[in-house]
């Protein structure tokens, strides 16, 4: 009887000593903070500020490039800013698509620079984290919501050779596939929705839903929820089967340039350009998320919130040789 009592005591320190250590191990793999600077670079929020106002002031076209670019840093490596590293294989020389958005990556230069002429922050702040600020930055300053940023990443060392095709969603996914894809990231299909959301700025080219417009003879869509009938026909017009490679068309009909609930609203107008955006109100899984951010616009801004801030933890690099402060953003140290 004794015996098996303090057995059991035993167990329970062991359990207890094994709880702390796993705590412990996962707070290591993921230690950000939101005053992570505030001793080595206390402006830094100002400055990378400052260089997204400006870089909008210039061309709107900086705010969707940049929230895109965030999201595939994300989700290629982790948010260790090595969808910057250029290269032959880097995702825009591989020709993926244009994420590296030339004025995305010019406001981020700009932002490091800002930061870096600041003597006492000089080299002292990742990439990484200039990038997560900068996406809040655009996301405000669109009009969506504020939010506190997590910080303390540090740049990776590894470029984003050949990992892109397999870590990005294509515009063609099904539901199923993205809540694969999401929830590999630790990410819900709530945190899906809401962060397709970004989906509310920005553009598409007429590549990637121009085989929701025609019939192409041997090649059936895999994938295409209905399409307003009117809307295609506009489409048909913006995108003909000749179509130029650099014709682009609003991700969101409603209200383009501005961060609200348009893009969910667009989506319940049968006007989703991307497949993978329509399927979101096409398939009942969904739809009932879709039509709540439509309704409400505070949801949908908290539930992004909430949404990105997750995204900004995937796979960072906080301790130890993987990562390291990047003195240029397009290259490894
Ligand atoms: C859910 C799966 C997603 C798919 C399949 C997808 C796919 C795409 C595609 C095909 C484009 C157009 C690219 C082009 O033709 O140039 C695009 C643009 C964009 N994506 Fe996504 N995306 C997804 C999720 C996200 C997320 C999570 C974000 C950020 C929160 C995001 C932000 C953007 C933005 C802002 C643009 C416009 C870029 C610009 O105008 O420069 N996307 N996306
Ligand atoms: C909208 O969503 C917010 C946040 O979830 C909630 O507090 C509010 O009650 C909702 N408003 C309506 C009208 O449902």
């Amino acid at each position: 009887m004794g015996q098996r009592r303090s057995g059991s005591r035993w167990q329970s320190v062991l359990l207890a000593a094994v709880a702390v250590l796993l705590a412990t191990a996962a707070c290591a793999a993921a230690q950000l903070s939101q005053n992570y600077y505030a001793s080595t670079c206390p402006n830094v929020e100002t400055l990378v500020r400052g260089a997204v106002t400006q870089k909008l002031k210039e061309t709107f076209n900086a705010a969707p490039g940049t929230l895109r670019l965030f999201f595939h840093d994300c989700f290629v490596r982790g948010c260790d800013a090595s969808v910057l590293i250029a290269g032959q294989d880097d995702e825009h020389s591989a020709g993926a698509d244009t994420t590296l958005s030339p004025d995305a990556l010019d406001l981020i230069t700009r932002a490091k620079a800002a930061v870096d002429a600041d003597a006492q922050c000089a080299n002292k702040v990742s990439c990484a984290d200039i990038l997560a600020l900068a996406a809040r930055d655009v996301v405000s300053q669109a009009g969506g919501p504020y939010y506190q940023v997590e910080l303390g990443r540090l740049d990776g060392k590894v470029g984003t050779r050949a990992v892109v095709k397999h870590s990005l969603p294509g515009a063609g996914f099904n539901l199923d596939q993205l809540n694969k894809l999401f929830a590999a990231n630790g990410l819900t299909q709530t945190d899906m929705i809401a962060l397709s959301g970004g989906h509310t700025i920005g553009v598409t080219h007429c590549d990637k839903f121009v085989r929701r417009l025609y019939q192409f003879k041997g090649a059936p869509p895999q994938n295409s929820p209905a399409m307003n009938l009117a809307f295609l026909r506009q489409m048909r017009q913006t995108c003909p089967l000749s179509y130029s490679p650099t014709t682009v068309a609003m991700l969101d009909a409603v209200t383009p340039n501005k961060f609200d609930n348009g893009y969910f609203q667009t989506l319940q107008q049968l006007k989703g350009l991307l497949a993978s955006d329509q399927v979101l109100f096409a398939d009942r899984r969904s739809r009932s998320t879709v039509n709540y951010f439509a309704a409400n616009q505070t949801a949908f801004f908290d539930a992004f919130v909430a949404a990105i801030t997750k995204l900004g933890r995937v796979g960072v690099k906080t301790t130890g040789s993987d990562g390291e402060i990047r003195r240029v953003c397009t290259k490894v140290n």
